[in-house]
């Protein structure tokens, strides 16, 4: 592109991982948290990332910030604007961290320190970039208060965290993760040790804050129900690699990986004719040992020979950036309830057999 012709419209991502393999030495053996996770952020976009606990969506993220122990080891590639995450020197890594890559942790005090009072706190955090005085910051602090939604948040600001309200501590830090106007904000399930009550008002409030800032987002949670509204794209994760990723409308409306159906089937119908509820059942696979092939065949019920063998990649199944790992992805275009899926058991053959076409 010469200088001053227009920009074209394809954006570069603020956040590209290629590759990403984290494994943690442990007293049983290497343990692969993350599998060859690959995945790009366009600027301003919210990515959902969800999955059950233990599937390396938490591991993922702090892997991006040098946020793990040492006894992690991680591979791969993950380019900020421009500079390589992975392997980052620490003093590099502090400039990026908490300014232009922001965090809300799943517990609040993860980023308040309890002996310091609230207001102080996010005034320290807007000081970091060192371009603003201390008085503008304390002023600064009280406003990004207000802008979360904090009553009296002159007064408040005054407050230490024990002070607060769950609620109100994860609204502080979510003013604390605007408080350098950063360009991604990872949120890693924000929400989940909140009262129901209050979650989907500290939801808005992070929206709010991501549309403020104009910062990407990468939102993680175990719950499909919570991006339902909030997320642009998503991506799935299991057993440490991303196994679907698509649209909102690809991920809802036509998954093609069995597990993705399995989370759909977990989550409260919005038809209040139909209570059923479809969990999957058993538990992932540890990883500390991965036998070969799918990773979810023990808990899939399309699961057959060619599954047990050979691990599915991802791989495209329809509409531009819809991918899944999956042999049999296509199978599930036929299906449009996870119920009719998730129904099938050993005592029901018919399904089973159906399934059991000529192999692709
Ligand atoms: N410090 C660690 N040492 C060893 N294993 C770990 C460590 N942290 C996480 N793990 C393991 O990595 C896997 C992925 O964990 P995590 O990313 O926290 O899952 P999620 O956030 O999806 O619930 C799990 O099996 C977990 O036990
Ligand atoms: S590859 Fe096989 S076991 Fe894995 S999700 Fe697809 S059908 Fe199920
Ligand atoms: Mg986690």
């Amino acid at each position: 592109m010469s200088v001053g012709a227009p920009a074209p419209a394809a954006r570069e991502p603020v956040l590209e991982v290629q590759d990403l393999e984290v494994e943690f030495v442990t007293e049983d053996g290497p343990l692969r948290a993350v599998r060859g996770l690959s995945y790009h952020l366009e600027p301003g976009e919210v990515l959902g990332v969800v999955g059950e606990s233990g599937s390396g969506k938490s591991v993922a993220a702090m892997a991006l910030l040098g946020l793990l122990p040492k006894t992690a080891r991680i591979t791969g590639s993950a380019r900020f604007e421009g500079d390589e995450l992975v392997g980052m020197g620490r003093d590099e890594m502090n400039a990026v961290r908490g300014k232009r890559i922001a965090m809300v942790f799943q517990d609040p005090m993860t980023s308040l320190n309890p002996v310091h009072r609230v207001g102080a706190q996010i005034a320290e955090a807007i000081m970091a970039s060192g371009t603003v005085e201390k008085k503008d910051a304390a002023q600064r602090a009280v406003s990004l208060l207000e802008r979360v939604g904090i009553p009296e948040a002159r007064t408040r600001a005054r407050d230490y965290p024990h002070q607060f309200s769950g609620g109100m501590r994860q609204r502080a830090v979510i003013a604390m993760a605007m408080a350098n106007d950063p360009d991604v904000l990872i949120a890693d399930e924000p929400t989940t040790a909140l009262d129901v009550t209050v979650q989907a008002q500290v939801l808005e409030t992070l929206v709010a804050a991501q549309a403020e800032t104009q910062a990407a987002m990468i939102l993680i949670t175990h719950d499909l129900g919570v991006i339902a509204n909030m997320a642009s794209r998503v991506l799935v994760m299991y057993a440490g690699k991303a196994v679907e990723t698509g649209s909102i409308t690809d991920i809802f409306d036509r998954p093609r990986m069995p597990y993705t159906l399995g989370l759909l089937g977990s989550l409260p119908s919005i038809d209040a004719e139909d209570e059923r509820l479809t969990p999957i059942t058993g538990s992932p696979p540890s990883l500390l040992n991965l036998p070969p092939g799918c990773p979810f065949a023990p808990r899939c019920p399309m699961t057959r020979a060619r599954c047990l063998e050979e691990e599915p990649q991802l791989r495209p199944v329809g509409g531009p950036g819809h991918h899944a790992a999956c042999h049999f992805a296509e199978e599930l275009s036929a299906v449009d309830r996870p119920d009719e899926v998730f129904a099938v058991t050993a005592a029901d053959p018919v399904m089973t057999d159906e399934l059991e076409g000529p192999q692709p």
